[in-house]
């Protein structure tokens, strides 16, 4: 069989990256997480102290910035800034809002749109993002938009944010969740949204192992397997 993509859209926490993760081990698929890459910029942007809305500035520092997605042997994805492995640091809070500050720039997402192709082009994916299925991957093999209420995604940020350590009140991360969720589908360029050909899977009423069943389904039917 050639190469594959499945496409997984839809707003953070609504369990892309948990999902994802655990298709490409079953289906022995790479997983790419594209949030990571525009976390990685945002990094990058913190660091030099620039204005993650400031167009003009970030887009005159790209030049100086080289990304690379590599996999260790067990799979994990890891990101690399200018060599160095950034793959914890972009997952402190504050760099979620860089990100999608940053994300919000168009020569930003220029920049970014070859590599993302590459990495499906050369393997058989499931990708997540935002704009995989309208953008990066029109073509994809299947598509889903996978999205949950809320207040149950920030639910389960907290939990997840309880478990690796870093707690945060339920407040606050509903609070910034509604503000990415707002910044990231009303932009310009490439907002969040579902392609039209898009298969929408609701994860507010279902636990993981059931989410994980619907996702497989629609793309055993999606790849015909
Ligand atoms: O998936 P994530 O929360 O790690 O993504 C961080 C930010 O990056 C998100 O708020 C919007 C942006 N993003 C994007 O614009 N397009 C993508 N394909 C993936 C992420």
């Amino acid at each position: 069989m050639k190469n594959y993509s499945i496409a997984v859209d839809g707003p953070s926490g609504a369990g892309k990256s948990t999902l994802a993760k655990a298709i490409a081990a079953e289906l022995n698929i790479l997983y790419v997480d594209t949030g990571a890459i525009y976390r990685s910029i945002g990094l990058y942007v913190q660091r030099q102290g620039i204005d993650p809305k400031d167009g003009d500035a970030v887009t005159a520092i790209l030049p100086e910035i080289h990304v690379d997605m590599v996999y260790s042997d067990d799979g994990l994805q890891h990101m690399l800034l200018n060599g160095e492995d950034v793959t914890k640091e972009i997952r402190l809070p504050e760099i979620s809002m860089y990100a999608s500050a940053v994300s919000a720039i168009p020569a930003v997402r220029s920049f970014l749109l070859e590599m993302q192709r590459e990495m499906a082009h050369s393997h058989s994916v499931i990708m997540d993002g935002r704009d995989i299925g309208t953008v990066v991957l029109p073509n994809a093999d299947v598509k889903i938009f996978l999205t949950a209420d809320v207040d149950k995604r920030a639910r389960r940020r907290v939990k997840e944010l309880t478990e690796r350590g870093t707690p945060r009140p339920f407040e606050e991360v509903l609070d910034e969740m509604r503000r990415r969720d707002w910044a990231d589908s009303h932009r310009a360029a490439a907002p969040l949204r579902a392609a039209e050909d898009a298969v929408l899977v609701d994860t507010s009423e279902i636990d993981f192992e059931e989410s994980k069943e619907r996702l497989l389904e629609v793309i055993r039917r999606g790849l015909a397997l």
